[in-house]
């Protein structure tokens, strides 16, 4: 059912070579829950890490026999300051090497900055960035060392431009864009890669997170988590620097560079209104 296709060789049938070790932020669900399916059909061996401890426990268990690999749960709250030190702990006492680093846990939340709460906007930006470069920063040297893995960072399309009534949600995707750009160039020749990918509106729980209400961007052109999954994957295997999957997509982030920031930032604006029908 979930197609995910690979250029590198996956080595799972070669008793020598160990499994690579695979941690997945926001695996309870959506496009993270897709990706830990995808990494599982490698044969790597899986971290999956969020807040609610039931649908990990279930996607470990299906993947387990389907897939024959070994899953890890691990519960941690990556939106309070201490979460990837807590994970790095719970890696390191278990004895593990994470090889790839998926940071795809993130929220955002759709309103006025003035009127939306400040604690939810700062730990938007606490989970989307500062852990995401926490993690990153943690995990990034033994990869270095070892001159193999990579880092699969989840951006969107929100990434390319500023966003009215969802303005620290773009914001912090534009900074994962950024900074997975800087590395990726950074790490060339290193053996370890970096990628962003950058999905346009996607049916997960996303969403419901944000309490977003129907705005024409949510109605227009929702791709499926899975299809999101898959094209992360496959492009993360190719080494690629930015994916961005669907071709509506593909055109909506390239029209961005053709219309002045002004232009761009009022039709963002307009688009992420709320409509009440
Ligand atoms: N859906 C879209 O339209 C869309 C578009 C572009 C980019 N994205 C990005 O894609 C990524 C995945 O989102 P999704 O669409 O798959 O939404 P989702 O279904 O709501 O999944 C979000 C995941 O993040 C985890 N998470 C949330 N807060 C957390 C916290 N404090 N600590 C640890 N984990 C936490 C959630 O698990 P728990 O609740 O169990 O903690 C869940 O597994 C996000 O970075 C999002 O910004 C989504």
């Amino acid at each position: 059912m979930y197609a995910c296709h690979s250029s590198v060789p996956i080595t799972r049938s070669d008793p020598r070579v160990k499994p690579e070790t695979v941690l997945i932020t926001g695996a309870s669900s959506g496009i993270g829950k897709e990706l830990a399916r995808c990494f599982a059909r490698d044969g790597s061996r899986l971290v999956l890490v969020a807040r609610r401890r039931d649908p990990l426990e279930v996607l470990a268990t299906q993947l387990r026999p389907a897939s024959g690999i070994e899953a890890v749960v691990l519960v941690a709250d990556l939106a309070c300051p201490e979460g990837a030190a807590r994970v790095f702990s719970q890696i390191e006492r278990d004895g593990l090497e994470v090889d790839v680093l998926v940071n795809n846990a993130g929220f955002g939340a759709q309103g006025l900055f003035a009127q939306l709460p400040l604690d939810r906007q700062l730990e938007m930006v606490q989970l989307n960035a500062t852990t995401l470069t926490h993690l990153t920063r943690t995990f990034l040297p033994g990869m270095i060392a070892r001159r193999r893995g990579g880092i699969l960072n989840i951006a969107s399309t929100a990434a390319f431009q500023p966003g009215p009534h969802m303005a620290v949600y773009y914001a912090s995707k534009a900074f994962v864009l950024s900074f997975s750009e800087a590395l990726s160039e950074e790490l060339s020749g290193t053996g370890v890669t970096v990628t962003a990918l950058c999905p346009g509106p996607t049916a997960t729980g996303f969403g419901e997170a944000a309490q977003m209400r129907r705005t024409p961007m949510f109605r227009l052109l929702t791709m499926s988590a899975s299809s999101v999954a898959e094209a992360g994957h496959r492009g993360f295997r190719r080494r690629r620097a930015v994916v961005i999957p669907g071709v509506w997509n593909r055109l909506l982030t390239f029209s961005v560079r053709l219309v002045p920031r002004w232009l761009s930032r009022r039709i963002v604006g307009a688009m992420n209104r709320p409509r009440e029908t």
